[in-house]
């Protein structure tokens, strides 16, 4: 496509004479593309059927006579008023049952038909106004799906479709009353109707009914999308869909929502808006990026790339010279074909006043300005060459929204976050540079090395099978705590002692565990203890050899705690705890060794070195995310094409490396 740099911009917020200065300003920093109308309804669509888009064309003819293209939103996040007005009940009830009404945004119901009927009517004019403008390349879809949108709502509407999707599900109630296990409490049911949301139970909630209602938000965001996306196919069948993801959020499964869209977009704000110390960290912001690109498997945009002070009541921090542009550098090396900073200027009302972005209030051009204008002349020679590629992986972490439903539904311990689990493994792989997939359960494994399957807690036949099949034909599988526990209905399997039929796989068996609530525990490896935290699986061994054992002094002291059994051609590891950062270091240094996985290099800590591959070519990023100097080794002789000194970084710094 040839368009790599843009920003969020809102001409709205400013007088019609300011436009073109924009424009200029634009143009002199690089920009090639703007997002805009995604939260402009009124503006559009003043009253019902009364469409002003002229004020919209001005403005995309302005920045199109500068080189500048334009993807438009819809701005279904955000109904405007007089809807509200003819109809209020479009506005979400809670979970309390308690209606959430207008003044922020987000106050919808998406399985409402009244709100259905506005946002068709809207869509319809609005792409078909825009189907041949020439400035227009594309759309997003609504503004972060799922977002603010908490257990979604839960009203008369949504408890209709909701038990519709069960109906579609279960066929008979018998047979939803067994897969809930409704003989518990009384909680049998006659008939659908009587199938209420989860709204606010007097004490407990069953599981299954739980996760049941987590997939059917999930459908209903997708749906939703759908509707959207399928009036925009018809009307601009030259134009791209896309959606602005929020790295792991779990409201919808993007791996669904990514089927109907031509590539993901992401936002991404390292700096938070009241986090106080220090930003997200390179390897969390890393593992965001690689997880965006596994959605879809393939490159993606950032629609939202932080540029400066974000905050609404209250502020994050000022960014240090060089970090911003050090961040979309990371961007772009793990699989960004296009950065869209926001937002172009920061607006003087509304709840994101304090929300800043390339341009203060003042509209003035300054550092954030000078420093993304140096980064964007640096790189943008060379992105049409990369425009595209991925990294070649060997591993993989299974990444399944379905488990981290039922882990937020029962977190077995209190602190147990299933995403900030998958990071513990991400982490050390992070650390030695080793690119990395996430993968759905639903994907062909064959072609990774390694795979790390963490919390595989609703496990199947058939995804106990696809385990099976890939360690016998040479694999290597890790598995960990709580595996194997319940049935996909979220009910405890009974047939074996854990981790189910995969204890065959591993060579063990699990009798007993012990939730690690106000203690931890300590585990031996290699004749050194470590600290374990959350969880101990007390493992009987059944042919597996022991890796690490308990060495507290506890009542399982010296029974294993982490586990390798050979099985066909592969390898399967179980981790019956949660090891402290420097015991999985060593986990994963032994296991990345043993099976020769590919590192890119070796670096100090805050230094992210990554791949990119097409047609034979490999371009690796080096990319400083500290304020220090930093050292690094590549693992294979390059040329580099943008940096100064190899090996040695300044801060903030990134380079880039081809291989011919
Ligand atoms: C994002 C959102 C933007 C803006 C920004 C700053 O989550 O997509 O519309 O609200 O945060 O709050
Ligand atoms: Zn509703």
């Amino acid at each position: 496509m040839g368009i790599h740099f843009g920003v969020d911009y809102y001409p709205e917020h400013w007088p019609k004479k300011r436009w073109e200065r924009d424009a200029q300003l634009m143009k002199e920093l690089g920009i090639q593309v703007v997002r805009m109308g995604e939260f402009s309804w009124f503006k559009m669509e003043p009253e019902e059927e009364k469409f002003n888009f002229s004020w919209l064309e001005e403005a995309i003819s302005i920045l199109d006579k500068y080189g500048i293209k334009t993807i438009l939103g819809t701005p279904t996040a955000a109904p405007p008023a007089w809807i509200i007005e003819k109809n209020p009940e479009i506005q979400p009830i809670d979970k309390t049952g308690k209606r959430r009404y207008f003044g922020g945004r987000h106050h919808d119901c998406q399985s409402n038909k009244v709100y259905r009927e506005h946002i068709k009517r809207f869509v319809e004019a609005y792409s078909s106004n825009f189907s041949s403008n020439s400035g227009v390349i594309g759309w997003q879809i609504d503004n972060e799906l799922g977002n603010s949108h908490g257990d979604l709502c839960m009203c008369d509407n949504c408890k209709q479709r909701f038990q519709d999707w069960l109906k579609r599900k279960y066929n008979t109630i018998e047979e939803l009353n067994l897969a809930w296990g409704t003989v518990f409490w009384s909680q049998g049911y006659n008939n659908f109707n009587q199938i209420m949301p989860p709204l606010v139970t007097v004490t407990g909630e069953n599981p299954s009914q739980l996760l049941d209602w987590k997939c059917f938000c999930s459908d209903l965001i997708v749906d939703f999308a759908k509707m959207q996306v399928e009036i925009i196919r018809k009307n601009c069948p030259n134009h791209f869909i896309t959606h602005n993801y929020m790295c792991f959020d779990d409201k919808v499964n993007y791996y669904d929502l990514a089927e109907l869209l031509d590539f993901v977009s992401n936002d991404i704000y390292p700096a938070g808006n009241w986090q106080k110390q220090p930003n997200q960290p390179y390897n969390e912001m890393a593992a965001c990026h690689d997880v965006i690109r596994s959605y879809k498997k393939r490159s993606f945009w950032m629609m939202e790339q932080q540029t400066g002070i974000a905050g609404w009541a209250t502020m994050g921090r000022a960014l240090n010279p060089g970090e911003s542009s050090a961040w979309a550098m990371q961007s772009i090396a793990h699989g960004a074909d296009a950065i869209v900073f926001f937002r172009w200027r920061a607006c003087a009302y509304g709840t994101e006043q304090y929300w800043h972005g390339i341009l203060g209030h003042s509209g003035r051009p300054g550092r954030i300005y000078d420093e993304i204008k140096n980064m964007i002349s640096r790189i943008k020679p060379f992105m049409d060459d990369f425009e595209g590629s991925i990294p070649k992986t060997e591993v993989g972490i299974v990444h399944s929204f379905r488990q981290n439903y039922a882990i937020q539904i029962q977190p077995n311990h209190p602190e147990l976050k299933y995403v900030e689990h998958l990071h513990c493994y991400y982490k050390p792989l992070f650390n030695r540079n080793v690119p990395v997939d996430f993968i759905t359960e639903n994907e062909d494994f064959s072609k990774y090395k390694l795979i790390i399957a963490p919390l595989q807690y609703l496990m199947n036949s058939e995804l106990e099978n696809k385990y099976f099949e890939y360690v016998k034909n040479g694999g290597n599988l890790v598995l960990d705590m709580r595996a194997g526990v319940k049935d996909d209905n979220n009910v405890c399997m009974t047939e074996y002692e854990l981790p189910g039929r995969l204890g065959e796989l591993l060579g063990i068996e699990i009798p007993e565990y012990d939730c690690l609530f106000e203690h931890n525990c300590e585990v031996r490896y290699e004749n050194e203890d470590y600290s374990v935290f959350k969880w101990a699986d007390i493992i009987d061994i059944k042919g597996a050899k022991t890796v690490a054992y308990y060495s507290s002094d506890i009542f399982y002291k010296n029974s294993p705690a982490i586990t390798e059994n050979r099985y066909g051609k592969g390898h399967a590891y179980y981790i019956g705890t949660e090891p402290s950062e420097k015991l999985m270091q060593k986990i994963i240094d032994r296991i990345i060794e043993k099976n020769n996985i590919k590192v890119l290099g070796e670096s100090t800590d805050g230094v992210d070195i990554s791949e990119r591959q097409k047609n034979g070519r490999k371009w690796i990023f080096v990319t400083n995310l500290t304020n220090k100097d930093q050292e690094y080794e590549l693992s294979e002789e390059l040329k580099m094409l943008v940096g100064e000194r190899k090996n040695k970084l300044k801060p903030y710094e990134a380079q880039l490396f081809i291989n011919q």
